[in-house]
């Protein structure tokens, strides 16, 4: 793969396009849907609403944060200007149609029905849009897209089991997986135990955040209570042994996004990150960018850097696209037809 730090500052549409196309097909598990917003992008949807983005975004175009808690205020309030169904529907086309250009085949995104709510855009509507947003992609570029359904977990427990019913109510064939993110601080994972029952139930693949900003305890605690295949990050495991032996033993996939981990301090740099540390104790690792434009990074660059940095070889790249297809939560058919594409 080529690296070119010119294009390594920002993620926007034109960057992407005029990168050459990562020569390795990549497949990303972990990205939030309103976190590939980008500043320039916000501010356009900002504009169709008269909604003045200034207090979020800094004088260089950057998103304004400084610290885990900032992160997902900032967060929740960019989000807040995503609040048509026709704003969804662009955010969608505008990050797979992008993706797909550098060589993604596979995505997976969070999407949070509880930020959507709030602008009166049900459920349905909105699930509509982005599943419509992502078959376009599809057409014109052959990226594969599907769904996860997204608690977030400062907003407490009870809205969780509400997503999960939503969910139970109204299968999607695009919606494929349940998850949590936000504050890892709030609440423990044991408590949302009855809405992962309920979204298994529902036969939604599930996921969730942990061992990014708590330690191990918040890895063993999301595997013995809410009976994931993923996680969320993880990375904290590398602090726990037993732990490791213990995910690996039970084949459970990491949803690794160092671009994340360095912008949020989780890690001081990408040299101390334990991404090639993970994989050396026989984990099954994935590599995504969870909010690129929030964290300066883009797929292609969690790539080139997993190269340049930790000096994995093509082979090796291809392996954490092929990890993430075996663990994605789309159907097994789909699976068999893009793991067919990595053998071409
Ligand atoms: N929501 C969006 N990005 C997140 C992250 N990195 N961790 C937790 N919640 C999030
Ligand atoms: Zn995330």
């Amino acid at each position: 793969m080529s690296a070119d730090p010119q294009m390594r500052s920002e993620f926007t549409p034109e960057n992407a396009r005029k990168r050459p196309k990562s020569s390795v097909p990549m497949a990303e598990l972990h990205c939030h849907l309103e976190g590939t917003v980008s500043p320039v992008m916000a501010m356009r949807i900002g504009a169709r609403h008269g909604l003045d983005l200034g207090d979020v975004i800094d004088g260089d175009g950057h998103y304004r944060w400084a610290n885990f808690a900032e992160f997902l205020d900032i967060y929740d309030r960019m989000a807040a200007a995503i609040c048509t169904p026709e704003d969804y529907y662009d955010i969608t086309y505008d990050y797979y149609s992008k993706v797909a250009q550098s060589g993604v085949i596979y995505g997976e995104s969070f999407v949070s029905p509880d930020h959507a709510i709030q602008h009166g855009i049900s459920y349905q509507t909105l699930i509509d849009s982005v599943s419509r947003a992502m078959q376009q992609a599809e057409r014109d570029f052959g990226i594969v897209c599907r769904i996860i359904l997204i608690a977030v977990r400062h907003y407490g427990v009870e809205k969780a089991e509400k997503l999960a019913d939503l969910a139970h109510k109204h299968p999607h064939p695009f919606v494929t997986g349940f998850g949590m993110g936000g504050d890892e601080q709030f609440l423990w994972p044991h408590d949302f135990a009855k809405a992962y029952a309920m979204a298994s139930d529902a036969g939604l693949g599930l996921t969730a955040h942990a061992g990014e900003v708590c330690g191990p305890e918040s890895i063993r605690d999301t595997l013995e209570s809410l009976k994931v295949s993923r996680i969320g990050h993880g990375v904290r495991a590398i602090e726990d042994d037993a732990l490791m032996a213990e995910l690996r033993d039970r084949e459970i996939i990491l949803e690794v996004c160092p671009g994340s981990n360095i912008a949020l301090g989780v890690h001081p740099d990408l040299a101390a990150h334990p991404l090639r540390a993970l994989v050396d104790n026989g984990l099954r690792v994935t590599l995504s960018s969870d909010d690129p434009p929030f964290f300066h990074t883009h797929m292609q660059q969690e790539y080139e850097q997993a190269q340049s940095v930790h000096g994995f070889k093509d082979a090796d790249l291809l392996r954490f696209t092929r990890t993430a297809i075996e663990g994605a939560f789309c159907d097994a058919d789909t699976k068999e037809k893009l793991l067919s594409r990595l053998n071409a």
